[in-house]
């Protein structure tokens, strides 16, 4: 038997005005996606902004139906939008937020599993990491690549 450990590095910035300016840009479209997401059952609104390798940012946000599971993410609303609309163009970067009746959270906003699964199917298709910025009003976390948001992920190569 042998014990492999994984090292996961974050980036944790306090502000947003830490952060290069693109990436802020980034976040306050995120921000902004928040509040125009459908959200009436859960009343969490989540936002995410995309930035693509061609420059362009395209925002996404959680949106719900009565029927619950048909509802859809804001990572992943942003990134079917993306891929959809430049099905050729890498992700260089993803932030996220999200608020609930208090507010923005606290603490750096977690992507649901399947979001996760999303990105590394993204990063396998692009060849590329991306840059994952995790919005909280307490601190701001970075990531660099989906792994470190889903260690031990499902991959396609295991399809093979
Ligand atoms: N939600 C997201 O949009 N992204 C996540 O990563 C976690 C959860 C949404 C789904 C649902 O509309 C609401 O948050 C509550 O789960």
């Amino acid at each position: 038997m042998r014990i492999k450990e994984l090292k996961i590095l974050i980036q944790e910035y306090d502000r947003i005005e830490e952060l290069p300016d693109l990436e802020q840009k980034l976040l306050e479209k995120a921000r902004t996606a928040a509040e125009n997401a459908y959200a009436p059952y859960s009343h969490f609104n989540v936002g995410a902004a995309v930035l693509l390798e061609n420059g362009e940012i395209v925002a996404g946000n959680n949106q719900e139906n009565a029927d619950f599971t048909d509802g859809l993410c804001a990572e992943r609303v942003a990134l079917f939008y993306a891929h959809a609309t430049y099905p050729g163009t890498a992700v260089k970067a993803i932030a996220i937020t999200a608020k609930n009746k208090n507010g923005f959270l606290e603490e750096p906003a977690q992507p649901c599993g399947s979001c996760r699964q999303v990105m590394v199917e993204t990063e396998f298709r692009f060849k590329k990491p991306i840059r994952i910025i995790l919005d909280g009003k307490n601190g701001i976390q970075v990531l660099n690549g989906a792994d470190s948001l889903l260690p031990l992920a499902f991959k396609p190569v295991a399809l093979d």
